[in-house]
C-alpha cells in the first residue's frame, strides 16, 4: 500500500462487484432508450471504464470537464472548462460522477444540461457523501454511501495525485498539511 494511505475504505474486489451491479441496473433500466452517457473528467474514467463493460445496451459517450475545487474543499464556485461534442436533444442523458459530496457540482451541471431538452437526466455516481450535501440533488444510482472523509483512488485526487489507486483509500492527515 502507497505510504501516503492511512486505511482503505473500498477494496478493489468490492469496487469491481458493485460496479458490474450498477451496469446490470442501468442495463435493465435503459433498455432500447440509447441513452448518452456524460462522464465528468478527471474523476469518473476509471469508474465510467469499468462501468461501460458491463452495460449491455446500444449507447453513447460524451465527456465534460468542470473545476470546482482546489485541495480538498470546494471553492463553490463551477466553471465548465470542457463541454459535450454531441447533440443531446431528446436523448436519455446519464451524468457518470466519481463522487457526490456537497453536490454543488452536479445540482450546476444538471440546471446547464436541462436548458438542452434532453429527454431525461439521470445520475450515476461511484460514492455518495450525503453528510456534506448542500444543493437539493440526489443521485439515481450509488454505488456506495462513504462518510465524511477525503478519499482518494480509482480516479479520485488529492492535488492531482493517487488517482490510479486500484482500491479507495483514505489520506494520511500529514499529506494535507
Ligand atoms: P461537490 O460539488 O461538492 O459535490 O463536489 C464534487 C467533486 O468534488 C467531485 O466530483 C470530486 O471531484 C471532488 N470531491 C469531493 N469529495 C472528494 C473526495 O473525498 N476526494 C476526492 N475528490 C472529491
Ligand atoms: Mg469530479
Amino acid at each position: 500500500m502507497l505510504n501516503d494511505i492511512e486505511s482503505v475504505l473500498i477494496t478493489k474486489e468490492e469496487l469491481e462487484a458493485r460496479v458490474a451491479e450498477m451496469g446490470r441496473m442501468i442495463t435493465e433500466d435503459f433498455r432500447d432508450k440509447d441513452p448518452i452517457f456524460v462522464g465528468v473528467l478527471k474523476g469518473c474514467f476509471i469508474f465510467m471504464a469499468d462501468l461501460m463493460r458491463h452495460v449491455d445496451i446500444k449507447c453513447t459517450m460524451d465527456f465534460m470537464a468542470v473545476s470546482s475545487y482546489s485541495g480538498t474543499s470546494s471553492t463553490g464556485a463551477v466553471k465548465i472548462t470542457k463541454d459535450l461534442s454531441e447533440d443531446i436533444e431528446g436523448r436519455h442523458v446519464i451524468i457518470v460522477e466519481d463522487i457526490l459530496d456537497s453536490g454543488v457540482t452536479l445540482s450546476y451541471l444538471k440546471q446547464y444540461l436541462m436548458v438542452r431538452r434532453p429527454a431525461s437526466i439521470s445520475i450515476a455516481t461511484l460514492m455518495d457523501k450525503p453528510a456534506r450535501r448542500k444543493a437539493d440533488v440526489y443521485a439515481d444510482y450509488s454505488c456506495f454511501e462513504v462518510p465524511d472523509a477525503f478519499v482518494v483512488g480509482y480516479g479520485l485526487d488529492y492535488d492531482e495525485h493517487y488517482r490510479s489507486l486500484p482500491y479507495i483509500g483514505i489520506l494520511k492527515p500529514e499529506v494535507y498539511s
